[in-house]
C-alpha cells in the first residue's frame, strides 16, 4: 500500500519541525512547499539525509509547485507570517489573510480531498478564511490551537504538582488569543479535578491563577525570548497529533479550532471546542456544558474573533 501524502504549506520554522517529526514517526511522505525557492527543497534534503541514522522510511520533496501536494491526504498550513516582539496575534491578519487565500486556492485545485489543518495566525480568523477560500467540506479543515495551549497549561501544572506530564489533562477552549478559555474544572491531575486539588491543599487558587495567565501568555513568553519570531516544536508537535489522529483513524478527543454549525450555541464561525478527529476529520464537536464564568470568558473570546472575522471581510469581500 502507498504510503499516505502530507504536504506542508510553509517551509519556516514550523515546517520544517513537522516535516521532520512527520518523517521520524513514519507518517508517510512528505512535500514541503513554499514560495521562498531553496528553503523547502534545503530543509528536505536535510532531513531526509537524517534519515539513515534515525532509520525512518519516508520520502522528502521540497517545491513551490503546488501540482506536486496532489492527492495528499493531510494538509499542514503554516504559511505566513509570525510574530515578532511586541506583536499580537491579530496584527498578523491583514498580511496573513492575503496568503490564505493563494493556499486555499492552491489546496482547492490539487489537494480537495485533504484534511486540512491551519496553525498560521491569528488562527481563528484564518482557519475560517481557509475553508472559504479553499471550499473544502467544514469537517475537513480545522485549526490547531487548543492542542498547544492545553499542552502549555499541562507542562505548567505539571511543575506546579511535581508529577509526569502524562497524568494530567486539560482543556484550553475558546479562541487562539489573550482571551482563550482554560477550564480549570475540567482539568486534572490523574482524573482529580483542579478544585479538588485546591480543598486537598495541594495547590492553591492564587497558584492556579497564574499557571491559567501564563498559558494564556505562553505564546508571547516564547517570542519575548526568541525575539526574532515565534514558537515551533510544540505548535508542531500538536499538529501532528492531529495529523496522526486522522491518518490513524484515532477517534482522538482534542480541543481544535472547529467549525461550529449550532454547537456552543454558534453558527458558522471557527473557535476551539472539543472534537473528535477520526478518518471523517472533525467527527463531532462535544457540546460540554459550561457553567456561568466560563460561559461569560467563553463569550468574550468568541466576540473577539468575531470581530477578526468581521476585519476579514473589511479586507476581502468575498468572505463577507
Ligand atoms: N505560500 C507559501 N508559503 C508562504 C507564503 C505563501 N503565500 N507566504 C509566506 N510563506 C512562507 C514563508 O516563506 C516562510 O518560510 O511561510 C513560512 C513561514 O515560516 P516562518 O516565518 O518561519 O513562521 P513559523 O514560525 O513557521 O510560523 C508560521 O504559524 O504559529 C503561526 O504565527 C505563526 O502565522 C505564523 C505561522
Amino acid at each position: 500500500m502507498a504510503r499516505p501524502k502530507i504536504a506542508l504549506i510553509g517551509a519556516g520554522q514550523i515546517g520544517g519541525t513537522l516535516a521532520h517529526l512527520a518523517a521520524m514517526k513514519e507518517l508517510g511522505d512528505v512535500v514541503l512547499f513554499d514560495i521562498q525557492e531553496g528553503i523547502p527543497e534545503g530543509k528536505s534534503l536535510d532531513i531526509a539525509e537524517s534519515g539513515p541514522a534515525e532509520g525512518f522510511d519516508a520520502k522528502l520533496k521540497g517545491t513551490q509547485d503546488y501540482a506536486d501536494i496532489a492527492g495528499a491526504q493531510v494538509c499542514i498550513v503554516t504559511a505566513g507570517v509570525p510574530r515578532k516582539p511586541g506583536m499580537s496575534r491579530d496584527d498578523l491578519l491583514g498580511i496573513n489573510l492575503k496568503v490564505m487565500k493563494a493556499v486555499g486556492e492552491g489546496i482547492k485545485a490539487h489537494a480537495p480531498d485533504a484534511f486540512v489543518i491551519c496553525i498560521t495566525n491569528p488562527l481563528d480568523a484564518m482557519v475560517w478564511a481557509l475553508q472559504k477560500f479553499s471550499g473544502l467540506p467544514t469537517n475537513k479543515v480545522c485549526g490547531m490551537a487548543g492542542v498547544l495551549d492545553s499542552a502549555r497549561f499541562r507542562h505548567f501544572l505539571s511543575l506546579e504538582f511535581d508529577v509526569s506530564m502524562r497524568d494530567v489533562s486539560a482543556f484550553v477552549l475558546g479562541g487562539h488569543g489573550d482571551t482563550m478559555v482554560p477550564l480549570t474544572r475540567y482539568s486534572t491531575v490523574a482524573g482529580i479535578p483542579l478544585p479538588d486539588l485546591i480543598d486537598m491543599g495541594w495547590t492553591t487558587k492564587d497558584k492556579v491563577d497564574a499557571i491559567v495567565q501564563r498559558t494564556r501568555d505562553g505564546g508571547a513568553e516564547i517570542v519575548g525570548l526568541l525575539k526574532t519570531g515565534s514558537a515551533y516544536y510544540a505548535p508542531a508537535t500538536s499538529a501532528i497529533e492531529m495529523a496522526e489522529a486522522y491518518l490513524k483513524d484515532q477517534r482522538r478527543l482534542l480541543p481544535c479550532a472547529a467549525y461550529c454549525n449550532g454547537e456552543f450555541g454558534l453558527k458558522g464561525m471557527y473557535v476551539g471546542v472539543p472534537t473528535i478527529i477520526g478518518d471523517n476529520g472533525i467527527e463531532r464537536i462535544v457540546d460540554i456544558k459550561l457553567n456561568k464564568d466560563e460561559q461569560a470568558m467563553f463569550d468574550k473570546s468568541v466576540d473577539s474573533v468575531k470581530g477578526l472575522m468581521d476585519a476579514c471581510k473589511g479586507i476581502d469581500e468575498t468572505l463577507a
